[in-house]
């Protein structure tokens, strides 16, 4: 059950809310390395994102997504802490544009033009290891 509700969060907030028909199912969530970090609350996961390896070593973040119901306290922002904390390699993601505010206070940095895929404009940024 935990994959099945994991699963409807990222498409109920990435497929429906954002109206964006795309490979959901990449074929990244099964490789060995990839760690997937939620929060429960009491009727199953409530803020989920995926951590992947790279093949150069760095870490990609991705599918950071929070139930509709459940936003503005923060608990993405847990999940993010949590990668931070765990994670020695440099953290690399393609940002949501209008969220680069946000990554920017959590250290992030811009790596690259803005650029759009499946209809959504997204920024490249990366995260050094701060060692804490
Ligand atoms: C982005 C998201 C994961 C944040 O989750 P959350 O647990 O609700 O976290 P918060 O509501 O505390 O928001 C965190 C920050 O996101 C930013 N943010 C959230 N919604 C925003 C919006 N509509 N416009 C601009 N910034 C926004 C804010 O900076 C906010 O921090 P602040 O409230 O301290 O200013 C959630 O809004 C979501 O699932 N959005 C849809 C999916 C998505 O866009 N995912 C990101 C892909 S890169």
């Amino acid at each position: 059950m935990t994959f099945h509700d994991l699963l409807r969060l990222r498409i109920d907030v990435f497929v429906v809310e954002q109206e964006c028909a795309y490979a959901e199912l990449d074929g990244r969530d099964t490789e060995p390395d990839t760690r997937h970090i939620w929060l429960d609350g009491t009727s199953g996961p409530m803020a989920y994102l995926r951590v992947l390896v790279e093949p150069g070593g760095a870490s990609r973040i991705g599918r950071v997504a929070t139930l509709a119901a459940a936003r503005g306290n923060g608990l993405a922002g847990v999940l993010l802490d949590h990668v931070h904390a765990t994670t020695p390699d440099p953290l690399v993601m393609d940002a949501q544009t209008y969220l680069v505010p946000w990554y920017t206070s959590m250290g992030y940095q811009r790596s690259g033009p803005e650029f759009i895929e499946d209809g959504i404009a997204h920024v490249p940024m990366t995260r050094e290891p701060t060692g804490d």
